[in-house]
Formats: C-alpha cells, structure tokens, sequence
C-alpha cells in the first residue's frame, strides 16, 4: 500500500476514477470553492442551480478524502445529541439542528434523484443503543428530547436486529445510507459546462476572500468558499476551537447482517452498517472508538478492539481498514456561515464531529444561499461561525488546549528507537538528528523515508498511522504522506526536506 494511498477505502475502491483537469492560468466564477468532498461539491451543484457560475478547486481527488472515508449514514441520529444540544443552546436551537439534519437528508436524495446520480441509496432506520445500565436513562431522554424537537424517534428494548439484546434503544425511521464517493464524484460530473469548473490535483497555496491561488493557477470570484475540511492555514481560528479525533474504520464480510445502521451511547463507541457488494458478499462497515491523530499506540488498540467486537457478526477478515478524521467543536455545534462578522472573510463549515454527511449537506445548504447574497438563514441561530466564543465550550477543551501546547514541546513518542538503524522494517519513530526532529519510516526493503517531524502549520510534531502509513498531527490534523507532501489541511506546505537513508 502507497503511503497516504486513498484507495484503501472500499468506497474509493469500488467507484469509478474521476478525471477532472488541473487548474491553469486565470479563471473567472461567481464563487470559488476550495474542496471537493461533500461540501464543496453540494454548495457547488446548488450554486448552479441556482444559475451562478463555480469552480470547486481540489488539492487531490473529487470525494475521495473525508467523504470518501465515512461509514456514509444519511441520519439525523447523531448518537446522543439531542439533550446536549437542548442543555446548551435550548429548545428552539436545537430544533433548528434536527430541522438541518432531516432537510439534508432529503435534500440528498432530491439531488442524486434530480441529477441522475446512482449512489446506491437504501432507506434504513438508524439506532443508537445501550448494553449498560448506567446509559439507559439517557437514551430514554434522548427519545423524549428528539420527539419534542419533531424527530421519528422510538425507544425499543430487546432485540434491535443486533447478535445480542441491548436494554434500551433511540430508533430513528426514513433514515438512509449511501455510497459516498459515487454521490459525490456523481454530482461533481454534473458541474462543468457554461462556465462551470472542477479542478483537481490543485492545491491551494494562497487565497484571499475573492482570489484563490494554486501552483499552476489563479481563480477570481465574487466569493470564496472553504469546504476543506478545517479551514485553511489560521482563518477565522477554528484550529482553536474544534479538536481533530480520528477513527478506525474496518470493512469486513459478516454472516450476521443487521437491518439498519447502529451506534452504542457507551465507550468504546461501535458504530456498524451492512453494504451488500455487486458480487453478493456483504460486508460490515464499521468505525470504532476515536483517538488522538497520530497516537499511534491508541490506533493499534482502537483497531483491535473493533476487529474483536465485529466477531459478534461472524465477520471474515478484514478487506479494508483505514483511519478517518474529523473535528468536534467545542460546544457541540458545527461552524457554518461566514468566518467574520464583518462578511469580508470566507464562507466556511466545519466541526462535524463525525456526522459530516448530514451536517455536511446542511452546511452547502446555507452557504449556497449565502453565496448568492442572501442576508442570513434561519439555522445559523445554531451554526453561526462567528460565534467569536463558543457558547457552551468547558473542561474538554481546556483540556485539549493543553494538550496542542504539549505537542508543540515534545510531540508524541509512541515508539523509541533513536536512528536509522534502530528501526525495523515497517517501523516508524519521531527521533531526534542533529537536533532535528526527524519523523523516518523504514520499509519492507529496508529503505528509510525521513522528512522534518515540524508541522508546517503552526509546529506540533506530527505523530505516525500505521494504517495509511501517513504522518498525522495531533494537533489540528493535518496529514501528509511520507513524502511529506500534504494530504489535507490546515497546513497546505509539506513537510521538510526528505533525507532518504
Ligand atoms: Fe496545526 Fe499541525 S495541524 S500544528
């Protein structure tokens, strides 16, 4: 496997390559759009629809990142949300969160149906449940709450279709679940023409509110957007307030299929959904207890643990594993909207907190409508990116916060050796050369990949995954490849010069 490799992702494996040309020389848009996951490609098609002219500028490939790397629920059954966002921001705030989430899901479903893409979208009830005492009565508030806020919940106890009996359940009907990479390659396919462009292999490298800069280009626009994930380098300063957490996803093939998509409300987290493959094999998609990008000890044990718990389905061994990313922001709601209060800055989504396809949707929902000079939307009384300090943050971001500073002391030492020769074919290690912080991967042959440990956004010392074989930042969750070239932001720089041994 290529470090960084994005199809070790069975979605990316099982959909067609996308052929999008390289930005060159100058373009012109109504609204530039930096990223082509879900975001970026949604905001774009409903642009469009909206008769604007866009450009989604992707630093890889359309769909293929974060997208292309989820378990694909469409599902406003966020685990347990619904009291926490009500405890928060309040009743009517946390309605307008479960009016989003329903409106994306539908929304998706309209576009693939008006589009003609084929995505392989099955309506599925979604569960989230408990095996633990201590958990039950938080799952019947959780009922109550996402009933009062208008949602098609149930509590159900017993047997949920799972290979053993839960004490207590929240069931979410008209629930869905989708191919990602094949919906969003399939929406971007519709974008160019009359003026319309999608870029990939080009990476921002420089941007201001009306401009953005790639190596081989330039695009100019009334707007832009940033759909890449956190935004980039230090805008709006979401590095502070939402913290990256990474996940380990396993696909295998299970003799036990269960009907509909689940999540426990207890630690270790276990989130499953079947996927039936054209050759009649189905396979369990499902993600584990997150941890700290590039801690490489948790990664192991995450990943082990989930391989263990997927025994209950009578699963084979694993086809695909890879690890995904995303952010948690710090009061429980994404950041949507404008970066600046002034509206002189970016129009921005991120801290999906691992709900981005519904989130995600909801976000291009309210940016095509800012866009287009839309004054404001009524679901920013939740998302509003401008919230200068987040409402309701507390102890885990403290936390968290102390955390960015000791990465930027000592980074993460998961492993010791302290040379080149120390390591063992498929080790990697943070060491220190010369006084450099060195971050060196030796592999099968015996050669040594070696680049700069220095993060190139703000200095943390990326840590390494062993899965993608790919040097994470703990910090704000940039991942390069062992080249050291980017793979996604906040940093859009690689890493320093490579010292191959
Ligand atoms: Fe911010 Fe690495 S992502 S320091």
């Amino acid at each position: 496997m290529a470090s960084g490799d994005d199809d070790n992702s069975y979605w990316n494996a099982t959909a067609a390559p996308t052929r999008f040309p390289q930005l060159a020389g100058e373009v012109h848009v109504d609204v530039a759009i930096i990223g082509g996951g879900i975001v970026g490609i949604t905001t774009a098609r409903l642009l469009k629809d909206m008769g604007k002219t866009v450009a989604v500028v992707e630093a890889r490939r359309v769909g293929r990142e974060v997208t292309g790397k989820s378990t694909a629920k469409m599902t406003s059954q966020h685990a347990i949300i619904y009291q926490t966002l009500e405890r928060k921001f309040g009743e009517d705030r946390a309605r307008l969160y479960a009016e989003a989430q329903e409106a994306a899901i539908r929304e998706m479903s309209r576009l693939a149906a008006a589009h003609g893409v084929s995505a392989d979208i099955e309506e599925m009830p979604a569960f989230c449940y408990t095996r633990d005492e201590k958990h039950v009565a938080e799952i019947e508030k959780e009922v109550e709450v996402a009933r009062r806020l208008g949602l098609p919940a149930t509590l159900v106890r017993g047997d949920i279709g799972l290979p053993y009996e839960v004490l207590a359940a929240v069931r979410f009907d008209g629930q869905a679940q989708f191919h990602p990479t094949r919906y969003v390659a399939g929406l971007a396919e519709t974008l160019p023409g009359n003026g319309s462009h999608v870029f990939e292999n080009s990476r921002a490298v420089d941007w201001e509110p009306t401009r953005v800069v790639t190596d081989t280009g330039t695009v100019t626009a009334g707007v832009v957007v940033m759909a890449t994930h956190l935004p980039l380098g230090q805008v709006g300063g979401y590095y502070a307030m939402a913290y990256p957490k990474a996940e380990p996803v396993i696909v295998a093939p299970i003799r036990h299929v269960p009907p509909g998509m689940y999540i426990n409300a207890e630690q270790p987290s276990h989130s499953i959904r079947a996927h039936r493959a054209p050759d009649g094999t189905t396979y369990a998609i499902a993600a584990g207890q997150s941890f700290k990008p590039g801690h490489t000890d948790e990664e192991r044990q995450n990943f082990a643990d989930l391989e263990h718990w997927l025994e209950n389905f009578d699963a084979g061994p694993a086809a695909y594993r890879w690890v995904n990313e995303d952010y948690t922001p710090m009061d429980s709601a994404p950041f949507i909207g404008w970066s600046s209060s002034a509206k002189d800055g970016y129009l921005v989504a991120t801290g999906f907190d691992a709900w981005g396809i519904s989130n995600g949707t909801a976000a291009a929902m309210i940016l095509a409508d800012l866009a287009t000079g839309k004054d404001g939307h009524a679901w920013l009384d939740i998302f509003d990116a401008t919230r200068v300090k987040p409402m309701a943050g507390g102890g885990e971001f403290v936390k968290e916060n102390l955390s960015v500073a000791a990465h930027l002391v000592g980074g993460y030492l998961a492993s010791k050796p302290k040379s080149f020769e120390a390591l063992a074919p498929g080790q990697a290690a943070v060491m220190k050369i010369d006084g450099d912080n060195v971050a060196a991967f030796k592999d099968e042959t015996g050669t040594v990949h070696a680049v700069s440990a220095v993060c190139t956004h703000m200095g943390c010392l990326v840590g390494w995954n062993e899965t993608d074989r790919t040097w994470d930042c703990p910090c704000h969750g940039s991942r390069f490849e062992l080249s050291g070239r980017v793979i996604h932001g906040p940093a859009t720089r690689p890493l320093g010069s490579k010292i191959t041994g």
